[in-house]
């Protein structure tokens, strides 16, 4: 195993401009204008799929995004590990807020990061983090240590919901087929307190439209006497939750499988620092549920928020009117149990119904996703813990997450494939916000603990 630190020395730097090349694509999925660069990007993974040594890779047509496919098959009757990673990131505004270009990948160091982060859209979600497979993989070819096959699955579509990759899952169980799912696109929860990842929230999203007057009004003239959309927009939504900060919608909570206190009492051993976690983001209280901790806020309990609001007069000085519609962006993340096309359902009946008769109400659903729990006690897992013991010294703790990824359910109920979620970032990476980073050190210690993933893994599989 001492082959595999060789190797990542000798090629540290190659393996860290490479990255930066991939970061300098902004492969943002989100938004039209950048189409030419989601495409190149999965065009550049592929050709480093292929130098890295597998049987072919392909670009796989879809009615959006590609997808990045290729495979290295030793011996059919070995185990396939099936890695998933993405291609495409969030879009980077708001850009002010970014101390250097997102698409311009710098190294700093940070208090968390001492021995150095690269600064880029993307650069922990997903593309640093899926790179360290193909890195990873590289390094079992030449050092001639890969023990099983390996398939890749790579897509450009996550960040805006995965609808292509659905079709092609559905199409494609037979390509697909494999042993396990390795995918790291989660986090772990300190650089010296490792974990695994053991469960994602699903996701229910919609839009909101309230509509008062058929065009936007003078407040003097006709103030207090019509409904103001934004007014009752914004009591519509307070009222979603209640003094104990618990969802208002009937119904919301009905499907929740609720942890057994055995199991919240384990939940409470990962380390946890209130006052870190507080000064970290400038907050002078918490706040969430009443009865929950903030890891149980934050993972295992269903929540509503509002992405967005807006509506009338954002400009310059004061314009005095009373606007003809007001729009929010409402997110619900759920946990096990429950299902997001019904909590969909439920929340426009709702809110529909809490409407006064002296506004309209147009509701539009976007893409939602199953929430996923993994096993502790499979081979996968066991493989996993093995492999981030050895190169972190430490056995990983196991941690819900509160973040979605909702192919992963799919994978599981399409494939009958569980996943194993192996994540390196820290929340404190700042995806999907300003100045997103990804550690040197993490970056490094994924090529190092994957190889290890597949060498346990296989050893496991094949005595059993
Ligand atoms: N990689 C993230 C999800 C994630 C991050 C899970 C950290 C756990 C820990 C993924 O790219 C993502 O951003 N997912 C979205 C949902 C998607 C449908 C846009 C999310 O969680 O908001
Ligand atoms: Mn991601
Ligand atoms: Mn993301």
């Amino acid at each position: 195993m001492n082959d595999i630190n060789t190797y990542i020395k000798q090629n540290k730097n190659r393996f860290l401009e490479e990255l930066i090349d991939l970061l300098k694509i902004p492969s943002i999925s989100a938004d039209p204008k950048y189409k030419s660069d989601v495409l190149e990007a999965a065009e550049i993974i592929k050709k480093r799929l292929e130098e890295a040594g597998v049987d072919h890779a392909e670009i796989c047509e879809t009615e959006g995004y590609p997808i990045v496919f290729a495979e290295k098959i030793i011996d059919r009757s070995l185990p396939t590990v099936l890695v998933y990673g993405h291609y495409d990131v969030q879009p980077a505004d708001p850009i002010d807020l970014w101390s250097s270009g997102p698409f311009e990948p710098v190294i700093k160091k940070t208090d968390l990061h001492p021995e150095g982060a690269i600064f880029a859209r993307g650069a922990c979600d997903d593309k640093g983090q899926m790179y360290m497979h193909i890195k990873a993989f590289e390094l079992m070819m030449n050092t001639k240590t890969l023990p099983c096959n390996v398939k890749f699955m790579i897509e450009g579509e996550e960040e805006v919901g995965s609808d292509s990759l659905e079709g092609f899952v559905q199409e494609n169980h037979k390509k697909l087929a494999a042993d396990v799912i390795l995918i790291s696109d989660t986090g772990m929860i300190a650089n010296d307190i490792p974990s695994v990842t053991t469960g994602l929230r699903g996701l229910s999203y919609v839009e909101v439209e309230i509509t008062g007057p058929n065009r936007d009004l003078h407040s003097g003239l006709y103030g207090g006497a019509v409904a103001n959309p934004i007014n009752i927009l914004t009591q519509m939504i307070a009222s979603l939750q209640d003094e104990q900060n618990k969802v208002t919608i009937p119904g919301f909570y009905d499907d929740v499988k609720e942890l057994s206190e055995e199991e919240r009492t384990e939940m409470a051993q990962a380390p946890f620092d209130l006052n870190a976690y507080k000064n970290a983001l400038n907050l002078s209280d918490i706040h969430g549920e009443k009865g929950y901790s903030t890891m149980e806020r934050n993972s295992i309990r269903p929540t509503l928020d509002v992405n967005g609001i807006w509506g009338g007069y954002t400009g310059e000085g004061a314009k005095t009117v009373i606007p003809s519609k007001a729009f929010a962006k409402i997110s619900m993340r759920l946990v096990p149990g429950q299902d997001p096309d019904k909590i969909t359902k439920l929340f426009i009946e709702h809110f529909k119904s809490i409407a006064p008769s002296s506004v309209k109400v147009e509701i539009t659903p976007h893409h939602g996703g199953m929430p996923y729990v993994a096993p502790t006690n499979d081979t996968g897992f066991k493989a996993a813990s093995m492999a981030m013991e050895e190169t972190f010294g430490k056995k990983p703790v196991p941690v819900r997450s509160g973040g979605s990824i909702p192919i992963v359910a799919l994978f599981e109920q399409e494939l009958k494939i569980k996943s194993i979620l192996l994540g390196f970032g820290l929340d404190s990476d700042a995806i999907h916000s300003p100045n997103e980073h990804f550690g040197l050190f993490n970056y490094f210690k994924g090529i190092e603990t994957i190889p290890r993933f597949f060498k346990h893994f296989t050893d496991l599989k094949t005595k059993s």
